[in-house]
């Protein structure tokens, strides 16, 4: 068994690969990017509890193949401080202050005031798509919703959110054999970025807690963010919050309507349902494949020790269908137990937008089926790129006829 995260093979269905990993390899070596691919449930589990300096995302938490191509002798040290990449490669204290600078949205009581709005915006989506009679599920839904949220939230109007949409979708291809490198080198999202910053500096008003507290920070040594700079730090958000949740609504809502019985179980009690079929849908679509890490100490599993400057790489996507955790995994149950659940990875680096992520994809499953008691995927036309980071169903075109809305 030959597996490597950026095989065309493995990118077009890695499922295959995980189910023989786990049972056979659960610590597989992978020679070419000097890697330890994980791949069942309760080692990534322990492992990403480990917060103590043994694992820094210095080489990033996404590093493309012509990074891992460069074998590391010790340990990896944290970048120079400017011009500062994404705040994720750097151990603590860096970490964790500038994410905390980005962090005031995503606190469960400010999610809960965006209800109303994310409501709104899926309704008009939906005044807008009905009568349409078919369109795109994933983009023209719940991708332009995630990524008016995700305006507003940075200071843009929502009007940019089809191009917010459009540079992200285009960012996130992942290439065979070289993946995607998506924190940094990313001028083409920084254009939209850096311009609020600036006026932010500048003394505009404007209700952006993020940008007044990366302007507000201080490094380790005085000194503070540039513009560019501070622009970069909020790529996580740009990019996590516009991609992620659209792909999960559309196909949870797929999987829902081909087994009729569980679509009637979860629409008999939209409001006691959706939140538990909703954590099905997490689990059983979340796109991300997989998240690294690089060694700073040794690190022994299942009797293999890691050295200071190896990577881990914890597939998340695997651990979704460990049968050791889920019985029948491949099965999607709307309301089967899920007592823990990897796929907003775990401890430091934990989803910065899980509750907002969990509120837009309530309200956007729960608006759908109220509106729309029928509908039809065209899985023929439905199209799931291959990839080594965001493994999802891009476009789902969706068929309503007789729905006016
Ligand atoms: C269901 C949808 C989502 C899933 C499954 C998801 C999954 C993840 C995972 C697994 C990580 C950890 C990466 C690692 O361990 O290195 C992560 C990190 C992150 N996510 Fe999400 N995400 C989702 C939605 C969102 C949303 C809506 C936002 C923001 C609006 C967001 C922002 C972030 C950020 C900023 C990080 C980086 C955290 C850090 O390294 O400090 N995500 N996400």
């Amino acid at each position: 068994m030959r597996y490597d995260p950026f095989d065309p093979a493995v990118m077009a269905d890695p499922l295959p690969y995980y189910r023989v990993l786990r049972d056979e390899h659960p610590v597989h070596y992978l020679e070419t990017w000097d890697t330890y691919a994980l791949s069942r449930f309760d080692d990534i589990w322990n492992m990403l509890e480990i917060n103590d300096g043994t694992f820094v995302a210095s080489e990033g938490t996404l590093p493309a193949a012509a990074v891992l191509a460069r074998h590391n002798d010790g340990p990896v040290a944290d970048p120079p401080l400017h011009p500062m990449p994404f705040h994720a490669n750097f151990d603590s204290p860096i970490y964790e202050d500038v994410r905390r600078c980005t962090a005031t949205p995503f606190r469960p009581k400010n999610v809960a005031k965006l209800r109303d709005r994310i409501r709104v915006l899926a309704n008009e989506r939906l005044d807008e798509l009905l009568p349409l009679g078919r369109f795109d599920l994933t983009q023209d839904y719940g991708g332009i919703v995630a990524a008016s949220v995700v305006c507003e939230l940075v200071g843009l109007p929502a009007e940019m959110a089809a191009d917010v949409l459009a540079t992200v979708n285009a960012g996130s291809l992942a290439q065979p054999g070289s993946g995607v490198e998506v924190a940094n080198a990313r001028p083409g999202y920084l254009e939209y970025l850096t311009p609020v910053v600036e006026r932010t500096r500048a003394g505009e008003p404007g209700d952006l807690p993020i940008v007044d507290n990366l302007l507000a920070y201080r490094l380790p040594d005085g000194s503070a963010l540039s513009d560019m700079e501070a622009a970069v730090q909020m790529l996580g958000v740009f990019i996590g919050g516009t991609e992620t949740v659209p792909k999960i609504v559309a196909h949870g809502l797929w999987e829902l309507s081909s087994r009729p019985d569980q679509l009637a179980d979860v629409v008999s009690d939209l409001d006691a349902n959706v939140p538990v079929a909703r954590e099905e849908m997490i689990r059983y679509c979340a796109p991300a494949q997989w998240f690294a890490r690089t060694l700073r100490r040794p690190f022994t599993l299942h009797g293999t020790t890691m050295r200071p400057g190896q990577r881990i790489i914890s597939l998340l996507a695997s651990a979704n269908r460990d049968e050791r955790e889920y019985p029948q995994p491949d099965e999607f149950l709307w309301n089967r137990p899920i007592a823990r659940l990897l796929a907003f990875g775990r401890g430091q680096h934990f989803c910065l937008g899980a509750h907002l992520a969990r509120l837009e994809i309530t309200i956007m499953v729960t608006e759908w089926l109220k509106r729309v008691p029928e509908f039809r995927v065209d899985a023929a036309a439905a199209s799931r790129p291959p990839s080594s980071f965001q493994w999802g169903w891009n476009n789902l075109p969706v068929d309503v006829h007789g729905v006016g809305g």
